[in-house]
């Protein structure tokens, strides 16, 4: 019903924005967002929004309501995020004005090693931390949601669980846009998923991929989420760990119980960093997203993007040359801090920005090849850089919740690419994740989604494979503003910096800032993705002749927002990219 409800809405607006401004026809295709006072909560699932809202109303607070979401995602979306995964998360408090991060990512296994997925030539085997049992790092969400809850939530643990018990064992029907946007990444993982007796009787009926409308039923999984819900370092050294550890060293996998033993998710500083009035904080190393996203918005300064109008060629080009010096720089100072030095308030700072934006001709696009990483102190990569490709899936999930008090939690978690490594532990029913392939598994060999690294991400036992997820709080003033993420890859820190700007440059509100079409460039490959239909001829035409070389690409991350108003409504939206909905109270 809610799905039905969210359409009508998007049918709504459609009407009345083509009547309003038919000579705009590109705005017609705007959500229109939910406005509520007394809390909301975006996800990219109906049913997981319901699960968040389910807590609000009981009284619980933004972190139960986050909890309760995301182990709903992980049962609603078991493609793409998880138990079997990490994530991160950011949490403001209203009263205080204080802002936390939560690293709960996987983290390499203790018997990991630098080459490992390296053959006798010292080439990378292809697809080797991709696909199966050596592709997975140890799971960090289950002690992500329990620290997090431990110290903040209201409700009882048990009860946060529930409904994501209930989801598990009673079944959801899969929806036509979710089995659509899953299906690509199903046929590209299918002989892995294939290859898994577990994987293959969660995903499949009979080997082949679910239709719309039919029941997902996952026993094995409400069972684990039961033990869980009664003790969740069941996960840890109980009789999970002891399954997944069992599984592994069957199938050749790296985890055992001593590496699900020592996990700890790790309380971070958040970094922020003034843009205009507002102040912008975001997920630290290892993430790479907050760091490029400060950067980005630094080097865009103080131009006034708003005079040259929404997608001016003018703001575009200057985003795209941003975009290129901050995954150069990227792909050679970022890892893990726990491991390596990572130069953030360097790359953060508004003096390096500065020199950065002085290095962008308006005019003519800079190839990628000249474009190189920028920091004097460190020196320039000497890694032969092969010329990486795209790969395209639904991976990933991103979830906003903001209670009556404005206390605000901004949520990304994964399990890496569509279906993760393509395996689930027998009896258990998690899809474990493949992020081993976020590390470098040599310098300047792309991985997955395209992007290259360098030593500063090489893999270390216990490291932290480096992230894009960009989980964002915004505020003015000490006072929530607006708090942002998106699923996406390499994608996720440039989606949500245009959503940022769409609000706080372009006056945006919520539904028509995670709708409006985006742009990406990652430094490598050397191209401007745009999407189908999202500039027209003489916009495109104006990036081709400055030298961008345009892109039409598809899926997009479906981001989400929810934004305080002026009159401190809550507006709250879920891409249309998605089946995601924000749900009020
Ligand atoms: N696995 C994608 C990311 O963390 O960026």
């Amino acid at each position: 019903m809610r799905v039905f409800a969210k359409y009508e809405r998007v049918a709504i607006a459609v009407f009345s924005l083509s009547v309003l401004f038919h000579s705009q026809v590109v705005s017609a295709a705007f959500t229109i967002p939910l406005r509520s006072k007394k809390g909301m909560v975006v996800s990219a699932h109906p049913l997981a929004s319901e699960a968040g809202i389910s807590m609000l109303r009981k009284g619980g607070n933004a972190v139960d309501a986050a909890v309760a979401t995301t182990f709903a995602i992980s049962v609603v979306e078991p493609f793409s995020a998880g138990i079997g995964g990490g994530g991160f998360l950011l949490m403001h408090s209203e009263k205080t004005g204080e802002m936390k991060a939560l690293d709960f990512r996987e983290r390499a296994p203790l018997n990991a090693t630098k080459n490992m997925y390296l053959d006798a030539q010292g080439k990378v085997r292809p697809n080797a931390s991709v696909n199966g049992y050596l592709a997975v790092a140890t799971p960090g969400t289950v002690a992500g949601m329990y620290e997090v809850h431990r110290r903040y939530g209201k409700l009882p643990w048990r009860e946060v669980v529930q409904p994501a018990i209930a989801l598990a064992k009673n079944g959801f029907t899969l929806s036509r846009l979710v089995t659509y946007r899953s299906l690509p990444a199903f046929e590209n993982r299918k002989q892995v998923i294939l290859s898994n007796p577990a994987a293959r009787e969660i995903f499949t009926r009979n080997g082949e991929y679910y239709q719309p409308g039919e029941k997902l039923v996952q026993r094995d999984l409400a069972k684990t989420l039961e033990a869980i819900a009664q003790n969740p370092q069941s996960f840890y050294t109980g009789n999970i760990a002891q399954a997944i550890a069992a599984d592994m060293a069957k199938n050749g996998g790296l985890i055992t119980l001593a590496d699900l033993k020592a996990y700890k998710p790790i309380w971070r500083t958040p970094i922020c960093s003034n843009f205009r009035q507002a102040k912008i904080c975001s997920m630290p190393p290892p993430s790479s997203g907050g760091v490029h996203l400060l950067q980005i918005l630094n080097i865009i300064g103080d131009t006034d993007l708003k005079s040259w109008g929404w997608h001016h060629p003018n703001g575009l080009h200057l985003m795209a040359e941003a975009m290129k010096i901050a995954y150069a720089d990227r792909s050679q100072y970022l890892g893990d801090p726990d491991f390596v030095k990572v130069p953030v308030q360097q790359l953060i700072s508004t003096a390096y920005a500065k020199k950065r934006r002085q290095q962008i001709n308006m005019k003519v696009a800079q190839p990628s090849t000249e474009v190189k990483p920028g920091l004097e102190t460190i020196p320039n990569p000497k890694s032969k850089i092969q010329n990486p490709k795209f790969y395209e899936s639904p991976e990933t999930s991103h979830l906003t919740v903001v209670d009556e008090q404005h206390n605000a939690i901004s949520l990304t978690f994964t399990i890496n690419l569509g279906f993760g490594a393509g395996v689930v532990t027998p009896g258990i029913g998690i899809v474990l994740n493949n992020e081993m392939d976020d590390f470098a598994a040599a310098p300047g060999v792309p991985n997955a989604f395209g992007l290259v690294g360098n030593e500063a991400n090489a893999i270390a036992p216990r490291k932290t494979p480096l992230s894009s997820m960009t989980p964002t709080i915004v505020t003015e003033n000490n006072r929530l503003r607006m708090a942002v993420g998106s699923p996406g890859g390499s994608t996720i820190i440039t989606q949500v910096l245009q959503v940022i700007l769409n609000v706080l440059e372009y006056g945006m509100d919520a539904g028509a800032a995670v709708s409006a079409s985006r742009i990406h460039h990652q430094w490598l490959p050397d191209e401007l993705r745009v999407e189908p239909w999202g500039l027209d001829a003489i916009t495109l035409q104006n990036l081709r002749d400055r030298g961008h070389n345009i892109k039409e690409a598809t899926p997009w991350g479906n981001a989400n927002a929810i934004v305080v108003t002026a009159d401190n409504t809550l507006e709250g939206a879920a891409d249309p990219r998605g089946e995601g909905s924000p749900i009020g109270f």
